[in-house]
């Protein structure tokens, strides 16, 4: 067996290396149900969700999920001890697999709270907090880490090993700082730190798309796993496209089968938030048409429309129009 064909251990479960990343308002539940048609047993993980939000929303919205979507990860964001041991409890007996903190999000209208990438800026509250989880989780599922290079300094060594020492099962890292955001030069070196520091597995999330990349980071940085996060983004095929490179296999999809996928993730997404579920499908959209014939103009079409019934009836024509173009072709 390979190296990329071997699962890893995060405390008692065992993964494959590839993983999907979480992205709030994109892998939520219906994108994760579809990703699971095409890769079955990769993590999955939750949007962020705080633990004052996860402890009192009447709906328990943050707790649905479909258990097609397992193996699958909650991922918390937190400030303060208040309600932490409730939505810890709430998580578990919902049934998660795995429990994720947050210390990487860098939006100012998280950090702004001391939670997401804020954190490490704060050693002693990031401390308390993983303390608090660990004992409120008991072991029951394993406790892991994501985080950034650092808030506005770079203290990523510093704070995997402060979480190792304290009970954490696995380091997730995104290697940009907070100011940084999502799109400039990945710190490979300072991962590589971070993984020679450390026992547990460390997981490296940052513009992995193709295979070769994931090679990449692995030569660059000796990490465990792999996080594919803004590939999956109206792509819910792109995990298996990887971890069929990996083991020399090709996957491809045509235009319309994207177009099917399309449809069937509006449809889920009907299901999943009602009649106004087209507003949120909006944001996946521009992806999965990008490939079709006049992209932007259909972009435009659909992205104005006002309703349900007439986001269907453009999508429907779209899939017909394309179904007609490849039998053409052929
Ligand atoms: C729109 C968006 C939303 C995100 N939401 C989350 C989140 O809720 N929790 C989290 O840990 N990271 C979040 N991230 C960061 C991703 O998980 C990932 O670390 C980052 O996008 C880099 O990986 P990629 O290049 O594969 O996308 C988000 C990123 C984006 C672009």
């Amino acid at each position: 067996m390979s190296f990329w064909q071997e699962k890893i251990s995060i405390g008692t479960l065992q993964v494959p290396r590839f993983m999907a990343a979480p992205l709030d308002g994109i892998t939520d539940s219906p994108l994760r149900q579809l990703i699971r048609d095409f890769s079955p047993t990769e993590l999955l993980m939750t949007e962020m969700r705080h633990v004052s939000c996860v402890s009192n929303e009447k709906d328990q919205r943050s707790l649905k999920y479909r258990p097609v979507e397992h193996p699958l990860s909650f991922q918390f964001s937190a400030n303060r001890e208040q309600f932490l041991t409730e939505a810890v409890e709430k998580v578990i007996e919902r049934g998660f697999l795995m429990i994720n903190l947050n210390s990487g999000c860098p939006a100012p209208v998280v950090t702004r709270s001391g939670s997401g990438s804020a954190l490490m800026a704060d050693l002693p509250r990031l401390e308390m907090l993983i303390k608090l989880f660990v004992k409120a989780i008991n072991g029951r599922v394993p406790f892991t880490l994501k985080i950034r290079a650092g808030y506005k300094q770079k203290n990523a060594l510093e704070v995997a090993k402060l979480a190792e020492a304290n009970g954490v099962d696995c380091l997730m890292i995104h290697p940009r700082t907070q100011p940084e955001g999502f799109t400039s030069r990945l710190d490979y070196a300072l991962t590589a730190e971070v993984k020679k520091a450390l026992k547990i597995p460390v997981v490296f999330s940052g513009n992995i798309n193709k295979f070769e990349t994931a090679q990449k980071v692995h030569e660059l940085t000796g990490s465990d796993g792999f996080m594919i996060g803004r590939a999956l983004w109206g792509a819910p095929w792109k995990m298996r496209e990887i971890t069929d490179a990996a083991v020399g296999k090709q996957f491809a999809i045509s235009n319309a089968q994207a177009l099917e996928y399309a449809l069937k993730h509006f449809d889920l997404n009907l299901l999943e938030f009602g009649p106004r579920g087209f507003i949120p499908f909006k944001k996946q959209l521009p992806q999965y048409i990008r490939g079709v014939a006049k992209a932007s103009e259909w972009r435009g079409v659909l992205l104005r429309t006002q309703t349900a019934e007439e986001m269907r009836e453009h999508l429907v024509q779209l899939v017909e129009e394309n179904r007609e173009a490849s039998c053409t072709v052929l």
